[in-house]
């Protein structure tokens, strides 16, 4: 028979280790704190899905639903892309007319932010599509309309099945404008006074090539901010800010944050791990021998 001393001490063993278990640092877990992809899309430097984690500047414009997401005040866009060493994204608006669906206008609308970080690329071309004759692309504003890789704006009215309605509708070709973003930014569709708009990137590749076949999106190109993310991603950290004062953090383990970089001696969570799994074995197993050597 066990005394109720002995039995408690047998009780501290066994539970002593399962503590130690779960009070140990779990580097794994440092991984969790950002996640680093969202439905295949790689998720890295200066982009972020979790909120202190990556630049900043993109603080919040990254959404993981149920698809990655680039979040402007017009609305969430499906991102298909990130090109990480050309520093573009892909974007798709689901509201916005192309060669096959034709779909009212919709402003696009970027913050002051995005438009000076993660502007559409100078190879996105906006079209203009079913302009009245009084809209300013086509009277003080002309200059702003040109041709991409030999193409014209007037091809999408033959070519494309949902713009083809328009000549059908009028018998005329409604005028149209091919633009840079910049246009967009400053006119809202209502200035410009077209019905309908589609975008198109990679504009500089499209030579000989017929709308049907061009590129429908916008792409845009961003710059990394230059923080020192360098030396906390090469001692192995993820770059993260603080939440309230929006500073640098590197942040190399869930319990192990560093202003710089991580790898020094207080900022190792690994150095402090207690115990092997087993070492934890050892420390349930001897006490138990004791006990039944006695
Ligand atoms: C480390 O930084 C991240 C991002 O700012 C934060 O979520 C986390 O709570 C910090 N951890 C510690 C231990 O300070
Ligand atoms: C993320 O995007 C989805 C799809 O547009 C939207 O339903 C959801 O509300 C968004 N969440 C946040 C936090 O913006
Ligand atoms: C084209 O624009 C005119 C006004 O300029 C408008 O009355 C017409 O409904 C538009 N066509 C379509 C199909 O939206
Ligand atoms: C674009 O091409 C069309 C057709 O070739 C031409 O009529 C038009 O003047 C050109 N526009 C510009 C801005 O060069």
């Amino acid at each position: 028979m066990m005394s109720p001393f002995e039995s408690l001490i047998i009780f501290k063993f066994l539970h002593l280790p399962l503590l130690l278990l779960f009070l140990q640092p779990q580097p794994s877990l440092s991984l969790s704190l950002c996640r680093n992809t969202c439905n295949n899309i790689p998720i890295n430097y200066p982009f972020a899905i979790d909120d202190g984690c990556g630049a900043p500047q993109y603080r919040r414009m990254l959404n993981c639903s149920t698809d990655l997401f680039f979040l402007t005040p017009s609305g969430n866009y499906k991102v298909q892309s990130i090109d990480y060493d050309k520093r573009t994204v892909i974007i798709y608006d689901p509201a916005m007319s192309t060669c096959s669906i034709l779909q009212p206008h919709h402003d696009f609308v970027m913050t002051d932010i995005q438009s000076a970080i993660i502007p559409p690329s100078p190879d996105t071309v906006f079209v203009l599509v079913n302009c009245s004759i009084d809209s300013p692309v086509l009277n003080h504003y002309k200059s702003l309309c040109y041709n991409f890789s030999g193409h014209s704006c007037e091809e999408l009215y033959g070519a494309c099945t949902s713009f083809k309605l328009f000549h059908l509708l009028s018998n005329t070709t409604p005028p149209c404008c091919f633009t840079g973003y910049n246009t967009v930014k400053f006119m809202s569709m209502n200035i410009l006074d077209c019905t309908h708009y589609t975008s198109v990137y990679n504009t500089d590749n499209l030579v000989g090539v017929g709308p049907l076949d061009w590129l429908y999106g916008i792409k845009l190109s961003f710059s990394v901010p230059d923080t020192g993310c360098g030396r906390c991603a090469k001692s192995g950290g993820t770059c993260g800010f603080d939440v309230e004062t929006e500073g640098l953090v590197c942040i190399c383990s869930t319990t192990t944050n560093s202003t710089r970089e991580c790898g020094s001696v207080a900022d190792t969570g690994e150095s402090q791990r207690p115990f092997t799994l087993l070492q934890t074995f050892g420390l349930i197993l001897v006490p138990v021998f004791c006990m039944i050597l006695r």
